[in-house]
């Protein structure tokens, strides 16, 4: 088994035997197109293919009466059931529902929108039946996973899923929802041109640092990622860093495609004197059409239109120009390569600095939007023989793979960045009980810094209180700017601690953290008191200028980067001096030893306090763990639904093959069949009528039958068929087993003689023999009563017809046969005895047993193959080599949660 796979597996990935690796799973989760992979053992590195054998699926999930589609048998559904077909879905990720990005939504779709209970979006399906926008998407999740495990054999938990750069917390928020929905579990979520960046950096070496743009131009945004890529030495690995991110969020194929329609819709109207706006379904069929027309135009400077019976029986053709969509299109030309400029501005670099623009996502392929790109950046820029429609999945899924730490991947070490400007702010200390409180607001993740990193902030507090994040300016029009309140409580009680501890001046820690996949939350609070430390608490009094100062706050970056790392010194080294329980805190040598200082003079446990954290989401909420729980049972509960109706179908057509099947068999005009020849006239006649009744039933019953019923009907027949087949199956198998029997037969008859002339002549010369007479004359009589059973009933056989049952079994045979080859086996694997006194009776049985040596040859040929398989790996400058670490427990429930800190 082990064997089969590894020689299936191909040059992407292998694996060591043995090894029990938990599959990844990658979704490049876009607004019209969703591309997947899965980086599992045995399975060769590439796109997940969707049951079409197509390398994407088009990002839709519709409902036909009571079947649900997904893909492009979804998306169709629209001109027939405008309101049962949900695309574009991705535009609505966490959107409030009275955004500007909703109103959007419903200029290019058919379907019907209603509002949460968190004020978001779900769609209303013609039954009344409601949908969130996190389960459509958990849908499509869970779809994919099922193809993904189709693939790999085995139950996919793990999953890495792209996102724009610019989604907010709030969207991503969405995303992991949609995947915990699907029952799926978030490893990280990573920004699409990251990911494409990651790809580009598996093949490839940068021996003098360089930069490249990713310039992806999908439905719903454009958006550039300016990244550096540099390999200083082989140890070291690669490392990519996003410098800088440009996006514009009104232009995109969708919005291009929205033109498109416009101008069939004015075409149509001004033909006929009707507005086609009132009618759903031809809404649906020019959107459809517009997208087709778009495709038709990036090759060519004219397409005709034609939608028959588009509404009122109306067949609808007119010809349209690549000029006039480009006119439609004017006031877009000057947004479409913006997005590089802004990105390289962020970056603080100029187009000198590049190397070369990697163009991907659909919309590129748009004649005006490449023009302007390459207008914009130069044609020479322009990287060619990159295929980047699927760079962002596959990068996501070594990026994963490399995360799972359950494939060894090419090292590639990846530091993005956060795009937008997040402050945190808190009511100020009153000075004085009649003064309005004064809200502080300070800058902790501005725009452009890094994902990953951590900041403790320092507060003078005695009460509890509450810190607000807040975006500087909202992350897209209509979205709140606070996205997250959490209280800090029991302070009091920790500081009257510290205090009768003997803490001086005693001060609030918290630990915010902004994590690699772009989420920000507080990790840790703690109190934190230096005690009777004279000269810690000196300095700590001294910098808090003797604890009178209102309100004392320093930034501690830990994990920062050298750049980010120049503030506070004092207080840094104090932070990770402080054994805070953040056992991320980056210790170097000195601050260790500080560290053991203070072991001795204190007890550094007693030093500080773990607080609690409450949190709260002001604005547009994730999903409670409740919400996520009834979705997700309304989700498996139609998996579950549509398992029972495959296994129906498929229990229903294996049934009607099968009486076909038998139909053919018992055809007059098939004479001389193994069957016909296996079977007796009256066996045929009952089958007949058994298969006569079950057609009948078939036809009248087949519609409305259980599973259950296919699987009886089908039993009984078999249980008349078995007979015959038995007969077939013994024919076909008799003669290797007589033969089987007759050579162990054969070998023992032989061995018997050469071990007697032995044991004669080692008697003869006083030698030690290996066997006594006594044994060989055990073996002869197993041999014998072999031989006689054996000839008896090969007699008995031959007098038996083909249609009648056999007198002996092979089973049987093969049994007997093994008792001698036992016997002889026995014999033959003696050693000849080392120390011998006369004849030996010692048995020193059974050292080399048979399956030690077996074990032995198949360990020998699974070691070949690995070392062919990774020989293949090395000549593809291939770069997963899976190493054999200990993997996830199989079957773990995925947990829900509310808020994605471990992100
Ligand atoms: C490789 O580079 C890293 C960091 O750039 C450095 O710390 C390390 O010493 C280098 N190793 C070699 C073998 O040059
Ligand atoms: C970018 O290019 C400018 C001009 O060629 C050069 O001075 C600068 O050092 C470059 N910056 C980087 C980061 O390479
Ligand atoms: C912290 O939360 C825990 C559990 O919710 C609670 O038992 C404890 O009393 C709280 N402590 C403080 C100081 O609020
Ligand atoms: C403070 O001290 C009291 C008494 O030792 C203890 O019960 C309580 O849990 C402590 N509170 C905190 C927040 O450590
Ligand atoms: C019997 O088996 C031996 C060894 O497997 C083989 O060489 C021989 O051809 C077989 N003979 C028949 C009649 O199957
Ligand atoms: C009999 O003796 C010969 C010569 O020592 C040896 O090669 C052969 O294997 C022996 N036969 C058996 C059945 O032990
Ligand atoms: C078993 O082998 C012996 C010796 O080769 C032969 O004489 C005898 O016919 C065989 N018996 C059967 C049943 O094949």
């Amino acid at each position: 088994m082990h064997i089969l796979r590894l020689a299936s597996a191909l040059s992407f990935l292998t694996l060591l035997p043995h090894s029990a690796l938990a599959s990844v799973l990658a979704i490049d989760y876009g607004t019209d197109w969703i591309k997947a992979s899965v980086m599992s053992p045995g399975v060769p590195f590439d796109v997940l293919l969707n049951k079409d054998s197509k390398r994407k699926i088009q990002s839709s999930v519709g409902w036909k009466k009571t079947d649900r589609l997904f893909g492009t048998d979804a998306f169709n559904l629209a001109s027939r059931f405008p309101s049962d077909s949900f695309s574009s879905i991705k535009y609505l990720q966490a959107a409030p529902f009275d955004s500007e990005m909703v109103s959007y939504y419903t200029s290019i779709s058919t379907a019907e929108l209603v509002k949460t209970s968190r004020n978001t979006v779900a769609f209303k399906q013609a039954d009344g039946n409601e949908w969130s926008v996190e389960e459509l998407v958990g849908m499509q999740f869970s779809y994919v996973k099922q193809l993904a495990e189709a693939l790999a054999g085995e139950k996919v938990s793990d999953v890495i899923v792209t996102v724009p750069p610019f989604f907010s917390q709030f969207q991503r928020d969405a995303v992991v929802d949609a995947i915990e929905i699907a029952g799926l579990r978030t490893l990280a979520l990573i920004n699409d041109g990251t990911a494409v960046a990651v790809n580009y950096a598996m093949t490839r070496t940068f021996p003098t640092p360089e930069y490249h743009i990713v310039y992806d131009a999908g439905a719903s945004s454009i958006r550039a990622t300016v990244v550096s890529f540099s390999t200083s030495n082989s140890t070291s690995g690669t490392q990519i860093a996003v410098a800088g991110v440009g996006y514009d969020l009104a232009t995109g194929g969708t919005e291009l495609d929205r033109r498109l329609r416009e101008i069939l819709v004015e075409a149509f109207n001004a033909k006929n004197k009707k507005d086609i706006r009132e009618d759903k379904r031809g809404m649906a069929k020019l959107w459809k059409e517009a997208g087709r027309i778009k495709a038709i135009l990036s090759a060519n400077t004219e397409a005709t239109a034609t939608v028959e019976s588009i509404a009122w029986d109306i067949d609808f053709k007119t010809k349209i120009s690549r000029a006039s969509f480009e006119t439609a299109c004017e006031d877009l030309k000057d947004r479409f390569a913006q997005p590089v400029e802004d990105a390289l501005r962020n970056a603080g670099l100029t187009l000198d600095n590049i190397t070369s623009v990697i163009l991907t996502g659909g919309s590129t392929r748009t004649p005006m939007i490449q023009a302007a790109v390459r207008a914009a950046v130069g044609d020479e820029k322009i990287a060619l023989n990159v295929n980047a429609d699927e760079a962002a999945v596959l990068g996501a899924a070594l990026h994963g793979a490399g995360l799972s730490r359950q494939f060894k991947t090419k090292n590639i070490k990846v530091t993005d960045i956060n795009v937008f400007d997040i402050q945190v702010s808190y009511l100020a200390t009153a000075s004085s009980s009649a003064s309005k409180p004064r809200t502080i607001t300070t800058g902790v993740f501005p725009a452009g810094s890094k994902a990953g990193t951590k900041k403790t902030l320092t507060f003078k507090r005695k009460e509890d209180f509450v810190l607000n994040f807040d975006y500087k300016t909202p992350v897209a029009p209509g979205f709140p700017t606070r996205f997250l309140e959490v209280e800090i409580t029991g302070v009091a009680e920790a500081l009257a601690n510290l205090t009768d501890l003997g803490a001086s001046d005693p001060v609030i820690k918290a630990t915010l953290t902004m994590s690699e996949s772009g989420f920000v939350s507080v990790t840790n609070a703690v109190a934190f008191g230096e005690i009777k430390d004279d000269s810690i608490a000196g300095k700590l009094k001294g910098f808090f200028g003797g604890g009178s100062s209102e309100e004392a706050q320093v930034e501690t970056p830990e994990n920062a980067p050298p750049r980010e790392a120049e503030s506070s010194s004092l207080l840094a080294s104090l932070s990770s001096a402080s054994a805070a329980p953040s056992g991320s805190a980056n210790s170097t040598p000195e601050k260790e030893k500080e560290k053991d200082e203070k072991k001795k003079k204190a007890t550094p446990k007693d030093n500080t306090i773990s607080l609690n954290t409450t949190v709260v989401f002001p604005s547009i909420p994730p999903m409670t763990v409740e919400h996520k729980k009834n979705a997700r049972s309304r989700l498996r509960a139609i998996d579950l639904d549509e398992a029972a109706v495959a296994r129906k179908e498929e229990a229903r057509n294996s049934f009607e093959g099968y009486l076909y099947r038998m139909r053919d068999l018992l055809d007059e005009e098939n004479r001389d069949t193994p069957f016909k020849q296996c079977s007796q006239e009256a066996e045929r006649k009952a089958i007949a009528a058994k298969l006569d009744e079950s057609f009948v039933w078939l036809h009248d019953k087949g519609d409305v039958a259980e599973t259950s019923q296919f699987l009886d009907k089908r039993n009984a027949l078999e249980t008349l068929e078995r007979p015959i087949v038995h007969r077939y199956q013994e024919i076909e198998a008799f003669p290797a087993a007589l033969n089987s029997s007759q050579m162990w037969n054969w070998s023992t008859r032989l061995f018997l003689e050469e071990a007697r002339a032995n044991l004669t002549a080692e008697a003869a010369a006083d030698l030690p023999s290996k066997w006594t007479a006594e044994e060989l004359s055990a073996l002869e009589k197993t041999l014998k009563e072999h031989e006689t059973w054996l000839n008896e009933w090969v007699e008995k056989q031959k007098a038996v017809q083909m249609n009648e049952d056999p007198v002996i079994e092979t089973k049987e045979m093969k049994a007997r046969a093994k008792v001698l080859e036992t016997a002889l086996a026995r014999l033959v694997k003696r050693k000849v005895p080392k120390t011998v006194k006369k004849k030996t009776t010692a048995t020193s049985e059974a050292e080399p047993t048979a399956t030690a040596a077996e074990k032995e040859a198949e360990a020998a040929e699974e070691t070949s193959a690995t070392a062919e398989t990774s020989a293949t790996a090395a000549d593809a400058q291939e770069t997963v080599i899976p190493t054999p670490t200990p993997v996830v427990p199989e079957g773990e429930q995925v947990p829900l949660q509310t808020t994605h800190d471990e992100l």
